[in-house]
């Protein structure tokens, strides 16, 4: 919400404003808008999304607060990026955008570990990271130069470019926010892996795990089950970290994880494939409507088939924010524990979960 005007002599236009800003995929929008407006709610705030389809971001305004919900980025689904704005400005002046911008910073209490400019990632917001790159070098030496960048501080800063002339001024709690620019984790695709999928799961345990959990969970050793794993990309995470795995699709896995010798292929259905033994991992990629994934997961937790699981649910559907809550009623129903879900980076139209058993 807009509060107290700053409307300077010049012609851009500089509002002090409280809302949230959230980053998500093209596309995605009024899911991420659904998402964020929910959590909102139950946190005890008002307000309302501002979106556009196709822009690659959401503003939440919250009305009648001084501060936003205090909402922590792993908490939503479909955002890549939250943060909280204090200040936008419209109508930048081209030949210095900075100097519209640096009011509003200053006249915040904080100081700040570092700064981060970025654009959304949609194609205007594309076209707009070089300038995010240029500017970016120039607001650290101007943050520098006034003494407002402290690296003990917990608070980043950072400027949204939604467009060439109107920015979002925000702040983020670096604890509960994303540790990207942008809320893209940048991944290399590793050499070997058969397929580019790698990169799903790859990002899945960087996301949704900590650091403490992917050392803990993701042992030498271990065992897991690959449903629908053909041609391989998820299981090379799992042999790439020695964990003997058990491939189940019909088609042909790559040969170079099969000569890897902790890998067994079996050519059956994934919804009818019964474990040998307990796993510590089930993961899954099968394109399979949403609840028919969510009903399997559950069974293999609710069984003890596994102990934790990775999957993604395919969303081609119109309602895909009723969906995903309905999938979620069907995981915790059936003892599902830990839910937690994010449309990462190398997601398209899915969303990819990991839930544990009791
Ligand atoms: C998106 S691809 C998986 C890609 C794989 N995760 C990778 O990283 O290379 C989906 C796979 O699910 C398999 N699939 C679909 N339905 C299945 C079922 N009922 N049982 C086993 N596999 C199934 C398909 O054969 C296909 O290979």
């Amino acid at each position: 919400m807009q509060r107290e005007s700053k409307t300077p002599q010049r012609d851009f236009h500089a509002t002090r404003a409280t809302s949230l800003v959230a980053f998500c995929r093209p596309g995605f929008e009024s899911e991420c808008a659904q998402d964020l407006g929910a959590l909102a709610v139950e946190r005890g705030a008002n307000g309302y999304a501002r979106t556009e389809r196709g822009s690659g971001f959401v503003e939440y305004a919250c009305t009648g607060a001084d501060e936003t919900p205090a909402i922590a980025w792993r908490d939503l689904v479909f955002a890549r990026l939250l943060v909280n704005a204090f200040g936008k400005v419209e109508r930048l002046p081209r030949e210095d955008r900075l100097g519209a911008l640096m009011p509003l910073i200053e006249a915040m209490p904080t100081r700040w570990c570092d700064a981060w400019i970025e654009s959304p990632d949609s194609d205007a917001g594309r076209e707009l990271a070089p300038l995010c790159r240029a500017l970016n070098s120039a607001l650290i030496a101007a943050l520098k130069k006034k003494k407002l960048i402290d690296p003990k501080s917990t608070t980043r800063l950072h400027i949204g470019l939604a467009s060439p002339d109107t920015a979002f001024v925000a702040a983020a709690d670096i604890a509960t926010s994303a540790p990207w620019p942008g809320g893209i984790p940048r991944l290399r695709f590793p050499r070997g892996a058969p397929s580019r999928s790698t990169l799903k799961l790859e990002e899945a345990f960087l996301v949704l795990l900590d650091d403490a959990e992917r050392e803990k969970w993701l042992k030498p050793g271990m065992h897991a089950v690959d449903l629908g794993a053909s041609p391989g990309g998820w299981t090379w995470q799992l042999v790439h970290r020695s964990i003997r795995t058990i491939a189940i699709d019909n088609g042909p896995m790559d040969d170079a994880l099969m000569a890897s010798g902790i890998v067994e292929h079996r050519r059956v259905d994934g919804f009818r494939f019964e474990p040998p033994r307990a796993v510590d991992w089930l993961v899954c990629d099968m394109v399979e409507q949403p609840r028919r994934i969510a009903e399997l997961v559950a069974r293999w937790l609710g069984n003890g088939w596994c102990r934790r699981a990775m999957f993604n649910l395919k969303l081609p559907m119109k309602k895909r924010f009723d969906e995903v809550q309905l999938c979620f009623g069907i995981l915790e129903a059936g003892g599902a524990l830990d839910l937690r879900a994010k449309q990462l980076y190398h997601d398209r139209e899915e969303i990819t979960v990991f839930a544990r058993a009791g």
